[in-house]
């Protein structure tokens, strides 16, 4: 499943993932017939998700080996600093307020900058991450994050909300 972090910048390779995401979604109802079927598509999705982003030619942004990296050290500060409350892109706090491009755009929170702006400062029931987090009482008291890691957040973030946040990954660990 580590491929679905891997899509950056090619938006019609949503088909794929969001096939997958329905199969999730019907496991979750426990039906045991499709349990079957979901187990087969499940193990079959990564490699044709891999398949479809090398042979694709309508790609016009190949992912870097760089990008990757950026892309999973995104996925795992997500894990360690956001999951409580954002679990697969939601707000447990705040259901207006999720991840989804929906809610970021309508909370004028849609671009990397904006994105970056609230992890580092807060707003409202979200504390800020960033190291020189003013006013005080707006800011975690949990470990604070480097400017460097706000940033692969808020690319991680707005990469996971421009693909309807595909990957499930994000609530393993
Ligand atoms: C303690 C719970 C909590 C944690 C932890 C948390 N958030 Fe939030 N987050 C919220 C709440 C509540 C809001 C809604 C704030 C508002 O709009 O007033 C929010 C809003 C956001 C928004 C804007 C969403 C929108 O639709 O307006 C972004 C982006 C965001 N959080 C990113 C992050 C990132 C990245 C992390 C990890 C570094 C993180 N959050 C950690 C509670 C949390």
């Amino acid at each position: 499943m580590k491929m679905a972090f891997l899509i950056s910048g090619c938006t019609r390779h949503t088909q794929p993932l969001s096939i997958n995401k329905d199969n999730v979604m019907r496991e979750e109802k426990h039906v045991p017939r499709r349990a079957i079927e979901v187990k087969f598509f499940k193990r079959l999705a990564p490699p044709l998700v891999a398949a479809f982003l090398v042979l694709s030619p309508i790609s016009t942004t190949p992912v870097s080996g760089a990008q990757i990296v950026d892309i999973q050290r995104g996925g795992t500060l997500f894990r360690q600093a956001c999951i409580g409350c954002h679990d697969a892109g939601g707000n447990i706090i705040q259901p207006a307020s999720t991840l989804f491009t929906k809610d970021l755009q309508r909370n004028g929170v849609d671009t990397e900058e904006a994105i970056y702006r609230v992890t580092y400062y807060g707003k409202g029931r979200m504390p800020g991450f960033g190291k020189e987090c003013m006013p005080r009482g707006q800011c975690t008291f949990g470990a604070r994050l480097g400017d460097e890691e706000i940033k692969l957040l808020a690319e991680f973030v707005k990469l996971q909300a421009d693909q309807g946040w595909p990957s499930i990954e994000t609530r393993e660990k």
